[in-house]
C-alpha cells in the first residue's frame, strides 16, 4: 500500500495496561478510502487497537502507549495535539448503543457540538437533518425529534449514535462492534449504511463476525494475541490466507 492512500501509518504500536502488554509491536497503514475490518478472538486487543488510534485509550488510567500513530501523516501522539479535537476528527461508535439517556434525539444528534463549544442555534436544524440524513434515520424520526434517544429501537439509537459522531464532521469513523447487540434486520441496515458512508469516511471496524468482516469490508486485519497476524484484502484474506493461524481462525479451528 502506498503511503500517499493511508489515513493512519501504525509503526511500532505496543499498548497495554500497567504490566499486560495488549498490542505488541503492529504496524499497518489504515487506507483511507474504504473499510477496514479488524477481526481476532476476543482479548486479542481489537478494541485496544481502535482506541489507539483516536486517544481514547489512555483515558484508563493505567493504560499506556509506545510508537507512532500518524494521522494524515502528522503524529496523533505529539505534545500539540489536543485529545477533544483528534476525537472529532476520528469519531468513535461503540458495540451497546450509548445515546444520552436524558435528551431528546435532536439534542443528542448535537451533543457533539455542544460538548465542544462549537454548537451555532442558527445552524442546529440543518445539522441535525443533515446527520440523521447520512446515518439512514431522518425518515423514521423527522416527526419526533423532541422525543427522547433512548426511545427508539436499538438498530434506531445505533444509527442516532452514529449521526452523532457524523454531526461534529469527522474524517474518519470507528466502529467497536456495532451490531453485536443488533438484531439480523438492524444490523444489514447498519452494514448498508457503512458501505454509504465508506464513500466519505475512513471506517474502521472491529468485528467478531468474519461474514460481517467478509461482507462489509474492503481490507482485513487478522490479531492473535496483540499480534497483527495478516493484513490483506479482505476478499484475498478470507480465500487463500497468507498464514496458516488465519486460515485456521477463518476455518473455525478456533477463536
Ligand atoms: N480497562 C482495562 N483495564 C485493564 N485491562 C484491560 C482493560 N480493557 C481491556 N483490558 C485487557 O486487554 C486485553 C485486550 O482487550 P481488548 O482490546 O478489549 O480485546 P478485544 O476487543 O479483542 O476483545 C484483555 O486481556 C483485557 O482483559
Ligand atoms: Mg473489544
Amino acid at each position: 500500500m502506498s503511503t500517499e492512500a493511508a489515513k493512519f501509518q501504525v509503526s511500532g504500536l505496543r499498548a497495554g495496561f500497567g504490566s499486560n502488554e495488549v498490542l505488541r509491536d503492529i504496524s499497518m497503514d489504515v487506507p483511507a478510502m474504504g473499510v477496514t475490518a479488524i477481526i481476532g478472538p476476543s482479548g486479542c486487543g481489537k478494541s485496544t487497537f481502535i482506541r489507539c488510534l483516536n486517544r481514547m485509550h489512555e483515558r484508563v488510567p493505567s493504560a499506556y502507549v509506545q510508537g507512532d500513530v500518524c494521522l494524515d501523516g502528522s503524529d496523533i501522539y505529539a505534545a500539540e495535539v489536543d485529545p477533544v479535537l483528534l476525537r472529532r476528527r476520528v469519531g468513535m461508535v461503540f458495540q451497546k448503543p450509548n445515546p444520552f439517556p436524558h435528551m431528546t434525539i435532536q439534542e443528542n444528534v448535537l451533543a457533539g457540538l455542544t460538548l465542544t463549544g462549537k454548537r451555532d442555534a442558527s445552524t442546529d436544524a440543518e445539522v441535525v437533518e443533515k446527520a440523521l440524513q447520512q446515518a439512514a434515520l431522518w425518515d423514521e424520526v423527522k416527526d419526533r425529534l423532541d422525543q427522547p434517544g433512548v426511545g427508539l429501537s436499538g438498530g434506531q439509537q445505533q444509527r442516532l449514535c452514529i449521526a452523532r459522531s457524523l454531526a461534529v464532521e469527522p474524517d474518519v469513523l470507528l466502529m467497536d462492534e456495532p451490531c453485536s447487540a443488533l438484531d439480523p434486520i438492524a444490523t444489514a441496515r447498519i452494514e448498508d449504511l457503512i458501505r454509504e458512508l465508506k464513500e466519505r469516511y475512513t471506517i474502521v471496524i472491529v468485528t467478531h463476525n468474519m461474514q460481517q468482516a467478509a461482507r462489509a469490508s474492503d481490507m482485513t486485519a487478522f490479531l492473535l494475541m496483540g499480534n497483527l497476524v495478516e493484513f490483506s484484502q479482505t476478499s484475498q484474506l478470507f480465500t487463500s490466507p497468507k498464514d496458516s493461524r488465519t486460515e485456521d481462525y477463518i476455518t473455525g479451528k478456533f477463536g
